[in-house]
C-alpha cells in the first residue's frame, strides 16, 4: 500500500487516477460546453460540476496528508529534468486544491451557496471577497489545462521516447 523507491503504492495510485478521471471529467465537459453548448456529455457532467469539484478538494486535502508522509519513501528524481517533474507536480497540487477552492468562493461569494448532491449549503452570503477570488476559476482551469497536457506528454515521452519506467511505477508493474 506504501510508496517505495522502486514505484507508486496502491493509495498514491488509486487517488491519482481517480482524482484524474474527476479533472478530466471537469476539463472537458466544461469546454465542450463552451464550444457545443448543450451537447449531451456535458449536460450530463456539468449538473455535478460542484460535486465533483467538492469531491475533487476532499480527495486533493487526503492526497496531500499522504504525499507529505510518503515523501522520504517515494521514487526518486534524479537530474534538472526529474527535479522539473517534482516543482511540476507541486505546482498540480496546490492549482487541484485552488480549482475547487476558487470554485466554492465563486458561487458562495455570489450569495448561490455550494451545491453538493443536490443540496445548497451556506446561501444567501454576499462576500465580495470570496467573489473576487471566485474569479481566479476561469484562468486557473486554463492554466491546469496546460498543465496536466505537458504532463501527459511527459509521460508519453518518458514511456515512448526514453523507454524508462517511469510510466509503469504509477501503473503499478
Ligand atoms: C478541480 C475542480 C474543478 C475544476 C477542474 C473546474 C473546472 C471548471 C472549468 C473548466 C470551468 C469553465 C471555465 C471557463 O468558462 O473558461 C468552470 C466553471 C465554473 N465552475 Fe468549476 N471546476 C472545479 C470545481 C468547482 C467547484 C467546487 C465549484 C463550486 C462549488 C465550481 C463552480 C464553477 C462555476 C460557478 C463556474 C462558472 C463560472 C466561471 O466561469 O468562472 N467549480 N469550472
Ligand atoms: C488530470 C490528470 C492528471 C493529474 C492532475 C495528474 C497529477 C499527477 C501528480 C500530482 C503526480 C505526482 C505523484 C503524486 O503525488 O501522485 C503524478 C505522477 C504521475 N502521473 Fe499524473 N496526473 C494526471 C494524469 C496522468 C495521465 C493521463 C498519465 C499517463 C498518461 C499520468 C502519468 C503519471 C506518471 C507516470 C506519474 C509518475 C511521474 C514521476 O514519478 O515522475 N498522469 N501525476
Amino acid at each position: 500500500m506504501r510508496d517505495s523507491p522502486s514505484h507508486y503504492g496502491s493509495i498514491t495510485r488509486c487517488l491519482h487516477w481517480l482524482i484524474a478521471i474527476l479533472v478530466i471529467l471537469q476539463l472537458t465537459s466544461s469546454f465542450f460546453n463552451i464550444l457545443w453548448e448543450g451537447n449531451v456529455y456535458s449536460q450530463a457532467i456539468v449538473q455535478w460540476h460542484t460535486t465533483i469539484g467538492v469531491g475533487i478538494l476532499a480527495l486533493m486535502a487526503i492526497r496531500t496528508l499522504w504525499a507529505i508522509s510518503q515523501l522520504r519513501h517515494r521514487p526518486e528524481h534524479r537530474g534538472a529534468l526529474q527535479k522539473a517533474a517534482i516543482w511540476g507536480h507541486a505546482l498540480m497540487y496546490l492549482v487541484l486544491l485552488l480549482m475547487p477552492l476558487s470554485g466554492m468562493a465563486f458561487t458562495w461569494g455570489l450569495g448561490y451557496g455550494v451545491y453538493v448532491f443536490g443540496t445548497a449549503y451556506w446561501t444567501d452570503a454576499d462576500v465580495p471577497w470570496a467573489a473576487a477570488f471566485g474569479q481566479l476559476h476561469a484562468p486557473l482551469s486554463w492554466f491546469l489545462s496546460a498543465l496536466v497536457t505537458g504532463h501527459i506528454l511527459m509521460a508519453g515521452y518518458h514511456r515512448l521516447i526514453r523507454r524508462d519506467d517511469t510510466l509503469h511505477r504509477m501503473l503499478g508493474r
